[in-house]
């Protein structure tokens, strides 16, 4: 009798735990349907432009039915002669143009072989120019831009005001667009990314390459992994990465470097380290800017000294990241994630709390900006560090800490300008104001200390 009673309980309960298995299976394919599904948008997308190099450049667009993208192209909009053609029939559009001549205008219009379905005057790109050229380069690095409404339009409105002030003679008004992640909120969907993204920005994203980290918003999703190109395999400088997450790139004399601070493993051993030792040894450019998600220093809407903030994404960069960094000669770090502006005096070796800030880490000697390096490239020769949160966001935080000098609770973006021996960096504000103003120049009669963080 008690046997049968067992056997009858052990019955019940595999049924039982089959049935759980079951509905938890259900669950997850539900679950990854709904994300499949909202990471998907068939309808039309105006063209972008990624990967820019000195020599190609991919573009992307969606007309909004299956068939063969064309891409014709030249030097003279009234003559575009040139034609790069896919394979088979598609709605994504991705076609990247190789062969071309550095630092040039072309024009382009993109559509099928029957039908142009955008071009004209309005429709170019220029190409970068020759590695290690001195030429200038100008950098908008948005943060946390994925809202669109009356604040983000108002910085963007701000930054083209500025630009348009401060031309530069043949050149676009921008070389290139990058982010600090949280692309489209609130969660990476396909639509979230056309309202912040393809649809308000259409204008600028068709003539200025644009190229975003990956935040923690965007990871909710896989738009971001689809929509974009990455170059993961050095397709414009740097070493191959491998990864469409964390990449480098030379453009004319600057060094950038884009880490995942959200998924990829951040520990002292992760292959994301180990890579960014080969591509920092390997780098000749004599000025390297890096981006990544989470910031290594704030006091904003996150705090970098708790270790439970962010799953400790930020302490981890902090302490294994900034090292590699530092002795690569890194010039600039650029984070989000924190919605307000913070940015560091000229800094080194500071990989711990907060309250371990040591006076001997900050170097430039209380002169403030212009901060003075050495010329090249100097290992632990100082960074500035700034974290650029709040293109479409403002959150409160204390603002407090000891490693930034300018810490502001106000919407804007940050406009970089690279050439020769300095770099200027200018956050500019939704009234189109320079709220922040640093420099950095590299000189030769500059004397470079050698320093260790033991
Ligand atoms: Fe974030």
């Amino acid at each position: 009798m008690p046997s049968t009673a067992a056997a009858f309980l052990f019955r019940w309960g595999m049924r039982l735990l089959l049935g759980l298995l079951l509905l938890l299976a259900l669950v997850g394919a539900g679950r990854l349907l709904q994300v499949s599904w909202q990471s998907h948008y068939d309808g039309p997308r105006e063209p972008y432009l990624q990967m820019v190099s000195s020599e190609g450049i991919t573009l992307r667009w969606q007309s909004g039915q299956r068939e063969i993208g064309v891409v014709r192209y030249g030097t003279d909009p009234a003559r575009l002669e040139q034609v790069a053609r896919e394979d088979s029939a598609r709605i994504g559009h991705e076609i990247r143009l190789s062969g071309l001549l550095p630092a040039t205008r072309y024009y382009y219009a993109v559509g099928s072989d029957t039908a142009v379905y955008r071009g004209g005057s309005d429709y170019w790109f220029h190409t970068a120019p020759a590695p290690g050229s001195a030429a200038a380069a100008r950098l908008w690095i948005q943060g946390d831009p994925g809202w669109w409404h009356e604040g983000s339009r108002a910085v963007r409105d701000g930054m083209l005001q500025w630009v348009g002030n401060n031309p530069r003679s043949g050149r676009a008004p921008l070389d290139l667009w990058l982010t600090t992640g949280d692309n489209a909120y609130n969660s990476g969907k396909a639509h979230e990314f056309q309202s912040a993204l393809f649809e308000p920005y259409a204008d600028l994203l068709r003539n200025i390459p644009y190229l975003p980290v990956y935040g923690n918003h965007d990871a909710r999703r896989w738009t971001f992994s689809r929509v974009f190109s990455f170059p993961a395999a050095a397709e414009a400088g740097g070493v191959a990465s491998g990864s469409p997450r964390y990449f480098s790139f030379d453009y004319a004399d600057v060094h950038v470097v884009v880490l995942d601070s959200e998924s990829s493993a951040l520990g002292e051993r992760s292959m994301m380290l180990r890579w960014l030792r080969r591509d920092l040894a390997a780098n000749r450019q004599p000025w390297t800017i890096a981006l990544f998600h989470h910031p290594p220093y704030s006091r904003g809407s996150h705090d970098s000294d708790r270790w439970r903030d962010s799953w400790g994404r930020m302490v981890d960069m902090r302490a294994h990241f900034l090292p590699v960094l530092e002795a690569g000669g890194v010039d600039v770090v650029l984070s989000g994630h924190s919605h307000m502006y913070e940015r560091s005096v000229l800094l080194t070796c500071h990989y711990g709390h907060s309250t371990t800030l040591q006076p001997d880490m900050v170097l430039d000697g209380g002169r403030g900006t212009p901060y003075r390096k050495p010329a090249g490239r100097v290992s632990h020769g100082g960074t500035v560090y700034a974290v650029v949160g709040s293109t479409a966001n403002l959150d409160h935080g204390p603002l407090d800490h000891p490693a930034h000098a300018v810490s502001l609770r106000e919407l804007g973006a940050l406009l970089i300008d690279v050439e020769g021996e300095r770099l200027d960096a200018r956050f500019i504000n939704a009234h189109g104001e320079v709220s922040d103003h640093f420099s950095i120049v590299k000189s030769a009669t500059t004397a470079a200390v050698e320093r260790r963080c033991d």
